[in-house]
């Protein structure tokens, strides 16, 4: 099974970025881990800061070039989580392939903004609040 990992803006940072919210650790140490920890699937990583970039990357786990498709999608999408209708649409337009909503911090104990995501209606489901190990938990769940 291959997996991808899609990282939305700033997640380029973790390690660095207010560490006191999102850890001291990169996600590249981070992925090390995962690929440990899951040594039968294949996990492919995607980030990026552009949200048009994160659209062309989920289009092409559905629609791309073998070496680009993905049996299902982890997806943090940082603040375009919030108010990104194009990358909701990207979702759907991607179905049936899975997406997890993945969130680091948990976002409903956050900011009132932070509470709305106009991408969970059309994720699989969602997974915040556990640290790096939201990560896990949402290829966990994919792998079933
Ligand atoms: C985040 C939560 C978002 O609200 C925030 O904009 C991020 C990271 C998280 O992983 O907790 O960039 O998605």
């Amino acid at each position: 099974m291959r997996i991808l990992i899609v990282n939305g803006p700033n997640l380029n940072l973790l390690g660095r970025r207010e560490p006191h919210i999102y850890g001291a650790r990169s996600f590249e140490s981070y992925l090390d881990e995962l690929r440990e920890t899951f040594p039968d699937t294949e996990l492919t990583y995607f980030q990026s800061n552009s949200e048009g970039e994160l659209i062309d990357r989920l289009h092409a786990a559905a629609y791309g070039a073998e070496t680009d498709k993905a049996d299902a999608v982890a997806l943090n999408a940082g603040a375009y989580t919030h108010y990104s209708v194009a990358l909701a649409d990207a979702i759907a337009a991607i179905a049936p392939l899975r997406v997890v909503e993945v969130h680091i911090s948990n976002v409903n104990a956050r900011e009132e903004f932070r509470r709305r995501s106009v991408i969970a209606p059309v994720c699989a489901g969602t997974i915040a609040g556990f640290g790096l190990d939201s990560y896990r938990l949402a290829i966990e769940a994919l792998s079933r």
